[in-house]
């Protein structure tokens, strides 16, 4: 059976590793990237949820529940708590060869961050999604049922009857549309943080995989849930490189540029350590209230600069490319889109609403991270939902594939500025559906965004879509989606906060 996945971070990779182990099964990876490390897995610092000494699934399902504003789905938190920690030792470090960092006893050390009540995070310093994410690729491109396309973008899904029957992927070498006809289709292709002007997303989180399952008939829930990551360092190079928010759970204060340090009357009992939504929001009111350009985050104060050295090495070298040594200074920090809580629907094995079409990591939206997700549970996400849709397949029967013929299309318009327009988007979505929101703003982009979208289909339906055109397509469906959910709902609730609405919630508890 042949299976395509879209998307090679840890959601896809996980999937295509389980799938493989079966002999009879053909797996095709592809990823719009050249490289295919280059992934939001990759660039994931803080490290992975796994058990920690003196915790149990229970408390997990707690805290997510908890950091998700009370909308978390208790079974798919339940799935995670128990599948994930055996995946971490059996994918991991076992099938993998990952290393994560060990005390010189030999015992895994295990980080705090945001809203976790325990010690429960590894990590390999601060480089966790890096390392995970080579040796993830190392492990898939020995085996000989896997083949892995880099520069290929996904353009549409291929339905016929009814269910998935691949997707028509565009050859970025050669320019040329193809149908890839599969059994079973895997979206993993991430969030939606390119949507926005301010993000620690890389260039591919635009929303492919979301518009592409609107397109195709699938139910999306919870899309006005974005989340904002509180610490993006403010310097002048875009995408904000990430603070990861270890960094706080190791110590790390926000001071605003007076010196004042203002979570201690936000949230006196969890202070910088409040799920996500609340700190982001905290800093954001900070620097719209006062004019701030930015606030602060000590961790020089706070830890010696040898163990920042150590334990933060990416920061240390982000901050260098802009001239900061955080083991003595003060780090400029912004909040910036981070994460997609929503996603396409999918039942707790992946399975979306459409027959063949599966959905995994943060593209999908089992409801594990209702309003706003706990730290560093988006790679255990990843990995487990990666390997509960690979099992899935394989117990199902083969699917007798049409025969597809490729799509006729012309050249584009060179009249026509893509970046423009994706920059206008993203203005426009950061302005007016960003961290605090309402119904006259929110409208305004809804207006844009629906002229924005009739101007990119015109040029889209009589040109050879570009990988640029396709995602400014993708995003501009996207962005009008999430809008939308966000006018819809005029509950403050987690990470969706309406100016507008007398409900709102500050605290953890
Ligand atoms: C971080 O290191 O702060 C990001 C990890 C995550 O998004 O969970």
């Amino acid at each position: 059976m042949e299976t395509l996945i879209i998307g090679c971070g840890i959601a896809g990779a996980s999937a295509a590793l389980r799938l493989s182990d079966d002999p009879s099964q053909h797996i095709t990876i592809i990823t719009r990237a050249p490289d295919p490390e280059d992934s939001n897995t990759s660039w994931a610092q803080g490290g992975i949820v796994t058990r920690g000494l003196d915790d149990n699934p229970s408390l997990l399902v707690e805290d997510i529940v908890r950091a998700g504003a009370g909308l978390s789905s208790r079974q798919a938190a339940y799935v995670l708590a128990t599948e994930g920690p055996k995946l971490v030792q059996s994918v991991l470090v076992e099938t993998c060869g990952v290393q994560f960092d060990r005390a010189d006893d030999g015992e895994l050390v295990y980080g705090l961050e945001a809203a976790h009540s325990r010690r429960r995070v590894v990590h390999k310093g601060d480089k966790t999604g890096a390392v995970i994410t080579r040796q993830l690729l190392l492990t898939l491109q020995a085996r000989p049922n896997i083949t892995l396309l880099t520069d290929h973008t996904a353009v549409d899904l291929m339905v016929h009857d009814g269910h998935c029957v691949g997707a028509t992927v565009l050859n970025r070498q050669t320019g040329e549309i193809e149908p890839v006809l599969a059994h079973h289709t895997i979206l993993a292709t991430g969030g939606v943080g390119q949507l926005f002007r301010n993000t620690t997303n890389p260039a591919g989180a635009r929303g492919d995989g979301v518009a592409m399952a609107m397109r195709a008939g699938a139910t999306i829930s919870n899309a006005e849930y974005i989340q904002f990551h509180p610490t993006a360092m403010y310097i002048n190079e875009h995408p904000f490189p990430l603070v990861s928010e270890a960094v706080r759970g190791e110590g790390a204060i926000l001071l605003t540029p007076d010196g004042r340090r203002f979570m201690l009357d936000v949230d006196p009992e969890w202070k910088e350590l409040a799920p996500r939504d609340v700190v982001a929001r905290a800093i954001y009111s900070e620097m719209k209230l006062n004019g701030y350009e930015h606030v602060w985050l000590d961790i020089a104060s706070q830890r010696s600069p040898d163990y920042i050295r150590e334990r933060f090495p990416q920061l240390v070298e982000n901050c260098a490319k802009a001239g900061i040594d955080p083991t003595c200074d003060p780090i400029p920090v912004v909040p910036a889109a981070h994460y997609f809580c929503g996603g396409i629907s999918v039942d707790l094995w992946g399975q979306t609403s459409v027959a063949g079409l599966y959905a995994i990591g943060e593209v999908s939206c089992t409801g594990l991270h209702g309003a706003n997700r706990l730290a560093s549970t988006s790679l255990l996400e990843g990995l487990v939902w990666g390997d509960r849709a690979a099992r899935d397949i394989l117990t199902r029967d083969t699917y007798h594939l049409p025969r597809i013929i490729p799509p006729f299309t012309s050249d584009a318009d060179p009249e026509f500025d893509i970046q423009q327009m994706m920059g206008f988007l993203q203005n426009l979505m950061w302005e007016h559906v960003g961290l605090m929101r309402d119904e006259t703003g929110l409208r305004q982009a809804h207006q844009h965004i629906q002229w924005l979208r009739k101007q990119v289909e015109k040029q889209y339906r009589y040109s050879r879509p570009t990988d640029a055109l396709i995602g400014l397509r993708n995003a501009a469906q996207v962005a009008g989606l999430i809008t939308d959910a966000a006018l819809q709902n005029q509950t403050s609730t987690g990470a969706h906060y309406r100016t507008d609405s007398v409900r709102e919630r500050l605290h953890v508890s």
